[in-house]
């Protein structure tokens, strides 16, 4: 492929990255190097233009350059993991509450063949919608901006759902009167007491509990002396899964 005007780009400069959208007449600026955008118009994705080099956007950029974060976000580190331990399937129906930046939606809706999302809040749901609108994702969608509480659905609608709210063990029964037999609910929380209360809360319905958290450690790109960065994220969340039981 090759871009053109309206196109979202990566512009990389050594290990810098910048998501940018192609608009004739605006240039970017790093350490005394800049690239105007009109030589951007035509290139092909991964060519070097000067001291740049211009590449397509991932989802994983979208999420973590595109995306305004009006919330905590599910990082995309967990969000995969997430998905597959959810086994997510094109044919699948996916439940998920909160919607909040829409982060993990555009992972589920991804791989999933339907997501229904749930979100209280005004300003998020809407924020999330235009996350979503301004790089075309997430048309799987259904959305709504309601608490999930006050869904109704069909009893065994779901092949799987994602939770991540405060205290999700309020919902626990109802999620697991949607969800069909066996299949997945994930949850992430932020702190030990609330895992804690969430296990204790899913031991009657769930069974095949697990928790994790998982690190990602990167490494500084020099072949001759490689090792890790000297800084890493710590901690992002406590992943936990079970699957309905009765
Ligand atoms: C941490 S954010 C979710 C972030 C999201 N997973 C992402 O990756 O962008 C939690 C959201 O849950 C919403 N929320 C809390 N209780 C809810 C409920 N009962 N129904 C729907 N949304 C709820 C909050 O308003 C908040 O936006």
């Amino acid at each position: 492929m090759s871009f053109k005007e309206g196109d979202y780009v990566i512009i990389l400069y050594r290990e810098r990255k910048y998501l940018r959208k192609l608009v004739k007449g605006m240039s970017l600026s790093v350490r005394g190097h800049t690239i105007n955008f009109h030589d951007i118009l035509g290139k092909q994705d991964g060519q070097r233009v000067g001291e740049f080099f211009v590449l397509s956007p991932t989802l994983e950029d979208i999420i973590l350059l595109g995306f305004e974060r009006k919330t905590q976000i599910v990082y995309p580190k967990d969000a995969f993991y997430i998905a597959l331990k959810l086994n997510v399937k094109r044919t699948d129906k996916v439940l998920e509450f909160g919607t909040g930046s829409g982060a993990m939606t555009t992972v589920l809706s991804y791989l999933a063949g339907e997501v229904w999302t749930y979100e209280t809040s005004k300003d998020f749901y809407a924020n999330a919608l235009k996350n979503w609108e301004k790089f075309n994702l997430c048309t799987n969608v259904k959305a709504f901006n309601t608490n999930f509480l006050e869904a109704h659905f069909e009893e065994e609608f779901f092949d799987a759902c994602f939770v991540d709210v405060k205290e999700p063990w309020e919902y626990l029964e109802k999620v697991w009167k949607v969800l069909k037999q066996g299949k997945v609910c994930a949850f992430v929380l932020p702190t030990t007491n609330q895992v804690s209360k969430l296990l204790s809360f899913m031991k009657p319905l769930f069974t095949d509990l697990e928790v994790m958290e998982i690190l990602l450690r990167h490494y500084k790109i020099n072949p001759e002396r490689l090792r890790p960065e000297d800084q890493m994220p710590a901690h992002t969340a406590y992943l936990i899964f079970g699957r309905k039981r009765i």
